[in-house]
C-alpha cells in the first residue's frame, strides 16, 4: 500500500515535471508574463504604418536633404525628420513578420541606425556625413522593400 503511494506520487510528479517541458509554447509563456507597459503595437496594416510614420517625415526629409540648410529652422527639418524614421524603424521591430522575421530585423536596425546616424549628424551641422548617412538609410528602406512589400516602393534618395 505505501509503495504504492509512493509510486503514484513519484508519478505525479514526473508527469509534472514532462508537462511543465513540452507546454506552454515559450512565447505564449512570454506574452502572459509581459509586463502591461511593455511597448506593444496598435493594431494596423503595414500599409497604414508606413503611410503614418515613414511617408511624410522621408518626404520632407528628402526636401531637407536637398541643399545644407542655411538656417537653425533647416536644420531642425533634419534631424526631426530622421529622429522620427529612427523610433519608426524601431517600431518595425515591434511588427515583425512570421515569416522570414530574421531579415526584417536585420533591415529594421539598419534603417534606424542610418536615421539615428544622420540625427547625430544634423545635431552637427555635418552635412557631408548627413548627407552620407541618408543615402544609406535609402539603400535600408529600398532592401525591405525590395524583400517584404508587394509593390516594391523604391525610394528615391
Ligand atoms: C523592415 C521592413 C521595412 C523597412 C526597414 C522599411 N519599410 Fe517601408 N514598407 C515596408 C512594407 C512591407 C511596405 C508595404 C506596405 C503595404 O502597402 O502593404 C512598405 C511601404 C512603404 C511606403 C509606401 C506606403 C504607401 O503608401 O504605399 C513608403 C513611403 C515607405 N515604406 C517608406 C519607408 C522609408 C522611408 C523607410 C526607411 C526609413 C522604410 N519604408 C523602411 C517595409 C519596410
Amino acid at each position: 500500500m505505501r509503495a504504492r503511494t509512493v509510486l503514484a506520487i513519484s508519478a505525479i510528479v514526473i508527469l509534472g515535471l514532462l508537462a511543465s517541458l513540452v507546454g506552454p509554447r515559450p512565447e505564449r509563456a512570454a506574452a502572459a508574463d509581459k509586463p502591461a507597459d511593455a511597448p506593444a503595437p496598435v493594431k494596423a496594416n503595414m500599409h497604414d504604418f508606413m503611410e503614418a510614420l515613414f511617408q511624410g517625415p522621408q518626404r520632407r526629409l528628402k526636401a531637407g536633404m536637398a541643399a545644407e540648410p542655411k538656417d537653425n529652422a533647416g536644420w531642425k527639418v533634419i534631424r526631426s525628420e530622421a529622429l522620427t524614421l529612427a523610433e519608426g524603424s524601431n517600431g518595425l521591430l515591434l511588427r515583425k513578420p512570421e515569416k522570414d522575421a530574421e531579415e526584417w530585423s536585420k533591415y529594421s536596425v539598419a534603417s534606424r541606425d542610418a536615421a539615428a546616424e544622420v540625427y547625430k549628424a544634423a545635431r552637427a551641422k555635418d552635412f557631408t556625413a548627413a548627407k552620407k548617412a541618408y543615402e544609406a538609410m535609402v539603400g535600408h528602406c529600398n532592401a525591405c522593400h525590395k524583400k517584404f512589400d508587394e509593390h516594391n516602393h523604391q525610394i528615391v534618395p
